[in-house]
């Protein structure tokens, strides 16, 4: 194993901080290699604790130059300062400050965490510990100060100085350099807070409070990239508006601002008042950007605003409470799109997401409770588990108490626990007492891992016209948890007959469509069910959890066609082509059903009603998903030869229908990211996909004429990766036209980069190395390295798992190299061996052996350590 030492830290120690630090000073010299940091702090011990030793603060590598107690220089027998901590031996009473100077070398940070330089702008990134690369502090979330910041830089090196809160003074010093004050008057947490400093460019709005504030807008970005913040600057403002409506909440500050950075970790940053995003999350024109990057940059602009109220205003006691800002901003941010846009089409690709990011999490070696209860790495529990998961837990909450007692629950958690750090506990607590409910067991949600499965069979009786459901909960095993207590959970369920919804009745009452399991084993008796009804089950995805039910293809067939749950109309349609696969898996000479064709094409011609819903039910299951399903044993060759058949099938006997599709999807008229044309073109684009499958001449012609004619990037890309797959020359003729044509744009040159290293081919991998001499790729930039090499491993099943190794050792090699200077980008590349204990016996051998390679490896980061330990477990 690995020389890394790990120490874990655990819930069970939580203890409150000896000292609080009620105001902070921060005077920022900025230079690009010796800034200088003074920040002042006053501090008290904090009288709800015990502790009375010394004052001890967080620091990560820091260079300490001197320090002050109340103005007074501080003696080295005063006080140790190290790289990692700042220890004060002698306490005075009552208040005092603390003035501590430090230097840092930001054009040196690599890690992207603290202080840092991307392009030529300097900003921060604090969450979850990288305020104490800036400077010695209490660096934990339930420590809340007020901050003033003072920042100095050279004018023409940074015009602009940005920090959190309002701006209560600026002015021109000597040399050429300039000063601006910020001061935030909301006690925050040191994850919070944010400076950036350069020669950007601005783009500028307001908005008016319902209560009528106004507020100043500002999004920041590189010269020339003004024109596209447009569609960001509109996604701000609808949410704020939506904030107010649906939750009743306000903006606070004067002023709202967002940068965009081009060297960025993760999505974005909710820092007060100044939230700093990845550009890939800001900037859009119709030329560069697809409908997904448009729904995106929406939802992340939406999650990041929101936080203002779930993170900011209440914030995490401690990092085991991650997911009380996270699952709950999610959610909100899943609500909003949905209000945006449609509700069933953001729901089911919601659940797509959860399926393939979280279910595969939580089925495998790194599973970890919503609320874990011990890490090594807290980076490295930015997780699905903790955000999509945490907000399934949320959504849950709502469907159990209903909207009303949900509504007042949020209203009570606002009122009760403003301006403080809480937890899970309090938050469900309000929700408990909104609504008179005992939520113990519904707690066992944070506390225990794995997905639940949930088994269902159903009786009828004829001549009674009764309905028996019996439905049964299964918890399996997770690391750290052989045993489970038996969880609460919400089941949406109705009773189709073939002309839609039978009007029945549970126990003799009305039935409302919605009963609890809570018991190992439960049964429900519904009366006046005149036909043989299929069950519709976990409607809407009322739980995360696998549903095992036993429905054949005519009882499919029926909730395709006449189910009102059009959540659960997509599933049939899923499960119908999931079973189908899954006998092609194992044995490839497998028929292929008619009635599926059947219903594919009934699907098409009925597409016009609502594209983006057609869209999503023509589109087969993924390769992961199938893999998914299957659980052991997994060939991933075998999967794609199955898929990639059943798409040609599909193509042969559609192809005129297809054809016909696209024709009608086609829009006239200039682009509009709108859901509505959205919807038209990822039908259209669908279809393309599976007309061409079977490589048919006419549809890869339209596939050709719609790559060169195209006037928006979803449906060139779309093109373009149809050519691309249909390995032809057209298809390399196309890349190369598409790189020409935007050679010097970082984000497009992504999509093309991520199109190749997601092809099935042979050649791949040779073309992804290749790919990493183009002078566009850098190994130092989290977007370069995720669209080549992160696409490559997470969403290439056949070529990352080559049945030789060479995939491993491949992706195995990039980590090393980067774990020296972004530990977090290589522990996130890692989480590719996630799965890999399901595969088959060959590939399993390889990739067990590369993962102990690279344990094996001395001064591994903490990160890379901790995920390397855990998936070997
Ligand atoms: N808190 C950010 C969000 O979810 C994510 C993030 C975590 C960003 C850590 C940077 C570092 O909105
Ligand atoms: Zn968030």
């Amino acid at each position: 194993m690995s020389d890394t030492a790990l120490e874990p830290v655990r819930l069970v120690d939580y203890r409150v901080p000896a000292f609080l630090i009620d105001t902070v000073h921060l005077d920022i010299g900025l230079d690009r290699t010796q800034t200088r940091i003074v920040a002042t702090l006053a501090i008290r011990r904090n009288p709800a604790s015990e502790e009375r030793g010394p004052l001890k603060l967080d620091g990560d590598s820091l260079l300490f130059v001197e320090a002050w107690l109340d103005g007074v220089p501080l003696q080295t027998r005063d006080c140790i300062a190290l790289p990692q901590s700042f220890t004060l031996h002698h306490v005075p009473e009552g208040s005092f400050t603390l003035t501590i100077e430090t230097r840092l070398d930001p054009s040196a940070n690599t890690q992207l965490m603290g202080l840092y330089r991307s392009n030529s702008a300097y900003c921060t990134q604090c969450e979850a510990e990288g305020f104490r690369r800036i400077t010695y502090f209490l660096d934990r979330p339930d420590v809340l100060s007020v901050y003033t910041t003072r920042i100095e830089a050279s004018f023409q090196e940074a015009p602009a100085l940005l920090a959190n809160g309002n701006k209560i003074e600026d002015g021109v010093l000597n040399h050429g350099r300039h000063f601006a004050v910020w001061h935030d008057p909301f006690p925050k947490p040191s994850y919070l807070f944010a400076m950036v400093a350069g020669d950007l460019a601005v783009v500028r709005d307001s908005f008016v409070t319902a209560s009528g504030r106004h507020v100043r807008l500002e999004i920041y970005v590189e010269h020339g990239k003004e024109s596209r913040c447009t569609y960001a600057m509109d996604a701000l403002k609808r949410s704020m508006r939506w904030d107010e409506q649906v939750f009743g909440r306000e903006y606070d500050l004067d002023i709202f601002m967002i940068v965009a950075v081009s060297d960025f970790n993760m999505g974005a940053m909710e820092n007060k008042g100044l939230n700093v995003f990845n550009d890939k999350y800001v900037l859009a024109l119709p030329e560069t950007a697809t409908d997904l990057d448009y729904a995106n940059i929406e939802a992340i602009i939406a999650h990041e605003y929101f936080h203002n109220w779930t993170g900011n205003r209440i914030t995490c006691r401690d990092w085991f409470q991650l997911c009380l800002k996270e699952g709950l901003t999610v959610f909100r941010d899943q609500e909003f799109s949905s209000d945006q846009r449609s509700r069933p089409v953001k729901r089911i690709n919601d659940v797509k997401t959860l399926r393939s990011q979280q279910f595969s999490e939580d089925g495998g070696p790194l599973a970890h409770p919503v609320r874990p209860e011990i890490y090594n790495e807290i980076n490295n529990f930015y997780t699905a588990t903790v955000y999509e998961k945490g907000a399934e837990v949320v959504r849950m909450l709502k469907t159990l108490i209903g909207d009303e007692a949900f509504g007042k629950g949020m209203d009570l958690y606002f009122e009760r626990h403003d301006g403080e750090a809480v937890t899970i506990e309090d938050f469900i607590a309000c929700f408990a007492d909104a609504s008179g409910r005992d939520l113990s067991q519904f707690m066992l949600w944070y506390r225990q891992s794995g997905t639940p499965e949930i088994r269902a069979e159903g009786v009828w009786d004829e001549s009674g016209g009764t309905y028996a459901l019996t439905l049964s909960q299964i918890l399996p095993a997770t690391p750290g948890q052989p045993q489970k207590q038996p969880m609460l959970f919400p089941i949406r369920l109705g009773l189709v007959g073939v002309k839609g919804d039978l009007p029945i009745r549970l126990d003799g009452e009305h039935f409302d469509g919605l009963v609890a399991l809570t018991e190992p084993q439960q049964s429900f008796l519904f009366s006046d069910v005149g036909e043989k009804p299929v069950p519709s089950l976990l409607r809407g995805f009322s739980a995360p959890v696998k549903l095992a039910v036993d429905l054949d293809e005519e009882a499919l067939l029926t909730l395709l066609r006449a189910d009102s749950d059009p959540f659960n109309r997509w599933q049939a349609a899923q499960s119908y082509a999931l079973k189908l696969l899954l006998r092609l898996v194992k044995d490839s000479a497998t028929p292929i059903d008619p009635r599926f064709v059947e219903a594919i094409s009934g699907i098409l011609a009925r597409g016009g009603d609502d594209p983006a819903f057609a869209a999503l039910s023509l589109a087969l299951p993924s390769e992961a998903d199938i893999a998914r399903e299957i659980g052991s044993d997994v060939d991933p060759q075998a999967i794609y030869g199955a898929r990639t058949k059943l798409r040609s099938t599909l193509g042969s006997h559609l192809g005129a229908e297809l054809l016909r599709t696209i024709e009608m999807m086609s829009i006239d008229g200039p682009y509009s990211p709108q859901a509505r044309d959205a919807g038209r073109r990822s039908l259209r684009n669908v279809a393309l996909e599976l007309a061409c499958a079977n490589g048919s001449k006419a549809a890869l012609a339209v596939a050709q004429a719609q790559f060169d004619n195209a006037n928006n990037m979803t449906d060139e890309m779309a093109a373009l990766n149809t050519l691309a797959l249909s390995g032809t020359a057209a298809g390399e003729q196309a890349l190369q036209g598409f790189r020409e044509r935007y050679g010097s744009d970082p984000l497009v040159v992504d999509k093309w980069m991520s199109v190749q290293a997601m092809l099935p081919h042979e050649t791949t991998l040779a073309r992804v190395k290749d790919l990493m001499r183009d002078s566009a790729f850098s190994l130092h930039n989290p977007n370069r390295v995720r669209a080549l090499i992160g696409a490559f491993s997470a969403n290439n099943q056949t070529q990352f798992n080559r049945p030789n190794g060479e995939g491993y050792s491949f992706i195995a090699d990039i980590i090393l190299s980067i774990d020296p200077k972004n530990p977090q980008l290589a522990a996130r590349l890692l989480v590719a061996f996630k799965m890999w204990r399901s595969l088959e016996a060959g590939r399993r051998a390889l990739a067990a052996a590369t993962l102990r390679d690279i344990a094996a490896r001395p001064g591994l980061s903490r990160d890379v350590a901790d995920i390397v330990q855990r998936s070997l477990a």
